[in-house]
């Protein structure tokens, strides 16, 4: 099975392609000459050079029969990087796919529950509802979900809606780590949310790339559980040994002045973070929980792990990786 991923020197696509090669694909990634190597090195795939937000670069993707499109970008300070890496690479990904690569058998994009948005409406987030993004990364990804989904007609194409994605090698959440690590915690009020430990996401990819079912649909993906913030946080204290969190109890108001701090030291630091103005819009909505029975039911997904083993690994990991 030849296969391509973009996005394979990231967290998720690192190890989508360590299970690929498991399985006895022959993978393909796209890298670009800043791309970072540190999660591919020693593993047997082809690099091809390329960046999808360069057109041009892409003309030599042929032959492919899977391409699993992960690059992306979660996080800037600049809301124009969102379009551009998000919407217009995806555009030019697909588009280079459509014309050289006859026999492909499926395009998996993987999008963001960001681009669906939080619930207003107290039930998960389902597939069927009407999409409404709040920030500038889930705007962009559903503009990347209807870039893909435009070709639906011309090839078999499936879009995935991970929830937030924790496990070893991620530097996302790995800040809540390491806040709950020095004993005080921000703290803004009880939230809802969705998870999903990278294996399960990894097993719902590789589902959706062979069921067809999946074609032409778009599935949420979580653990299939809903956590409040406050169990999470429990979870990462004990799985730290840390026996006592304090919550810093903080205005909501409050959190867009973070998030400008955030946005002005990576501008000074030229490094994008977690904490800015974009993502704030998102951390304003208390529920980003979302419903996986399309998953389950067409894909045939179930989730194995769930935050109590999954935070324990991610927490060892840390450990060991002397990241904690
Ligand atoms: N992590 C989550 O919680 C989560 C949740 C839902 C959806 N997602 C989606 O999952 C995908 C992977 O996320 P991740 O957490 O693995 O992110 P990540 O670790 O930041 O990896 C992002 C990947 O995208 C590539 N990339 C970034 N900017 C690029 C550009 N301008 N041109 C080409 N490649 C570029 C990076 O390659 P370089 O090394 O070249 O920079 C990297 O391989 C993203 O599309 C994200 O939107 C993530």
């Amino acid at each position: 099975m030849k296969v391509l991923i973009t996005g394979a020197s990231g967290f998720i696509g690192s190890h989508l392609a360590e299970s690929l090669l498991s399985s006895g694909c022959e993978v393909s990634c796209l890298v670009r000459s800043v791309s970072a190597r540190k999660w591919l090195e020693g593993l047997n795939v082809q690099r091809i050079h390329g960046d999808c937000s360069d057109r041009e670069s892409l003309n030599n993707l042929r032959d492919f029969e899977y391409v699993f499109h992960l690059s992306g970008l979660t996080k800037s300070n600049c809301k124009k990087d969102f379009y551009t890496v998000n919407t217009t690479a995806t555009e030019n990904i697909i588009d280079a796919v459509v014309r050289n690569n006859p026999g492909i058998k499926r395009f998996v994009y993987v999008s963001s529950l960001s681009a669906f948005g939080p619930n207003l409406n107290g039930s998960p987030v389902s597939e069927d509802r009407n999409p409404r993004p709040v920030s500038d990364y889930g705007k962009s990804k559903l503009l990347g979900e209807a870039a893909v989904l435009k070709y639906k007609d011309t090839i078999p194409v499936s879009v995935l809606r991970p929830t937030a994605v924790y496990g070893p090698r991620d530097s996302e959440m790995f800040l809540l780590f390491k806040l709950v690590n020095t004993g005080l915690l921000p703290f803004w009020g009880k939230t809802r949310i969705s998870l999903v430990y990278v294996e399960d996401l990894v097993r719902a990819l590789i589902l959706t790339a062979e069921k067809e079912e999946a074609i032409g649909e778009t599935f949420c993906i979580s653990d299939g559980m809903n956590y409040s913030n406050v169990e999470i946080i429990d979870e990462i204290a004990s799985a730290l040994q840390k026996t006592r969190v304090i919550k810093l109890r903080l205005p909501k108001t409050f959190l867009p002045v973070i998030g400008a701090i955030g946005d002005g030291l990576s501008k000074i630091t030229n490094k994008a973070t977690m904490i800015n103005r974009d993502k704030i819009k998102e951390l304003m909505h208390t529920d980003w929980r979302c419903d996986i029975s399309n998953a389950k039911n067409k894909l045939g997904f179930t989730p194995k792990v769930g935050i109590k083993e999954g935070i324990k690994w991610t927490a060892d990991w840390y450990k060991i990786h002397r990241w904690l």
